[in-house]
């Protein structure tokens, strides 16, 4: 009897203790919920007044700059420009939704501050750059070895579907490319800007500017008649795909190498059984050329004109994690001003475009957004030229 008294009073302040801290634990958790609304002021102290030297760069949705909490969390604060016609109250829900996403390879977003009509979001910071300023820098292009492009690829491959398939609603990134996915300090590749498709809805703005300097990544079906897919994306991060193969962007392919583009010229090397030179040379002693061949063939695959053939998100993650047989042949890449034959839809008219298909596709929710300008009025632009800058 002694000896079980004693064990009570033993537990007696072990169970007041853990009941308290339990306690803490949801307070801390709600606290840390509403903690997702940031003031302006917090967030401008943090970066310094938004000072340009903390300038990480700008894109197509405004600048992003880099700060530092009074807690010590080091932040990339994007603000996002104003055309976006959402109102407040729809943006601070969208926001609230996209706070929620998490997966290893997406970019943590820790909340959202608005500020008379500024609009801002509140990401955790990654500390070793976007993968564009490696992979095309002649003198750093080299840190990223075989083994690490190809976790790369795996990685944004699996956060994309994610984001397509696993979040608490789908979400179209639309704007998967090289400087949007960053590496943290293990080279954990993580996907920034997602959830844009939502806070910019029907934005012809955004189509628009890209259309004007269309950057490479855009699916055809998208720049041409602004249909926006999970199979927008899909094309998207092919043409990723093939860039961190062969080092190069699809935006300022080199012309000598007898090919319209980077997509073409990968084409080109598939057909003649040779997707091994496909690779950067600056890494081929760290090459596995069975991996190296299965990853042309799927980016071929993800960057094939017509929506309806290019593999979902959910099929390139089991393609990338087992070595499949009997993968069927790319037909040819599309890419904007490109038309496409649809070989294995008969009785479909060869010269039909892209939006028809889009939006029957059965595994896509389609969007659809009203690009105003002509694509074909910008002439030769529409081969991967940035906008002025
Ligand atoms: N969360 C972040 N952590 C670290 N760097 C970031 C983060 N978000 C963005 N950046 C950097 O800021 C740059 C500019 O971002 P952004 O405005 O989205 O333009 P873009 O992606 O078109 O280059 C990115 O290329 C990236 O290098
Ligand atoms: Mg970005």
């Amino acid at each position: 009897m002694k000896a079980k008294d004693f064990i009570n009073s033993m537990m007696k302040p072990l169970k007041f203790y853990s009941k308290e801290g339990s306690k803490e634990a949801d307070l801390q958790k709600i606290a840390a919920q509403e903690q997702k609304q940031f003031s302006y002021e917090t967030l401008s102290k943090a970066t310094d007044k938004f000072h340009p030297s903390h300038k990480l760069g700008e894109g197509g949705f405004g600048p992003v700059f880099k700060g530092k909490l009074v807690d010590g969390r080091e932040i990339a604060v994007k603000m996002l420009s104003q055309n976006s016609r959402q109102g407040q109250k729809e943006f601070i829900n969208e926001a609230k939704l996209l706070a929620r996403v998490q997966h290893r390879n997406v970019v943590n977003l820790f909340g959202y501050c608005t500020h008379g009509d500024d609009k801002l979001l509140v990401y955790e910071y990654v500390s070793n750059e976007s993968v564009d300023k490696l992979l095309f820098k002649p003198d750093r292009r080299q840190m990223l070895d075989w083994k690490k492009r190809y976790e790369i690829i795996s990685g944004v491959a699996k956060g994309l579907l994610y984001l397509h398939e696993d979040s608490h609603s789908c979400i179209i990134h639309r704007d998967i490319k090289a400087s949007n996915i960053l590496l943290d300090d293990k080279w954990v590749p993580k996907i920034a800007d997602f959830g844009m498709a939502r806070l910019f809805p029907e934005d012809q703005t955004h189509v628009n500017t890209r259309v004007a300097g269309t950057n490479g990544y855009m699916a055809p079906e998208y720049v041409m008649h602004g249909h926006l897919s999970v199979k927008a994306d899909v094309f998207s991060f092919g043409v990723l795909m093939l860039e961190l193969i062969s080092g190069q962007r699809n935006s300022s392919y080199n012309l000598t190498l007898d090919a319209e583009n980077l997509l073409e010229w990968a084409y080109k090397q598939f057909k003649k059984g040779k997707c091994v030179d496909v690779l950067d040379q600056s890494i081929a002693t760290t090459s596995v050329d069975e991996q190296v061949a299965l990853c042309v063939q799927i980016g071929l695959l993800c960057t094939q004109s017509d929506p309806t053939l290019r593999p979902t998100m959910r099929r390139v993650v089991v393609l990338l994690s087992k070595k499949p047989t009997n993968l069927e042949e790319p037909t040819r890449p599309g890419f904007p001003g490109s038309r496409y034959r649809k070989p294995r839809h008969p009785g479909a008219s060869s010269s039909n475009t892209a939006s028809s298909t889009a939006k029957t596709d059965s595994t896509t929710s389609t969007m659809t957004v009203t690009a105003t300008t002509n694509p074909r009025s910008l002439g030769s632009d529409l081969r991967g030229k940035r906008p002025l800058e």
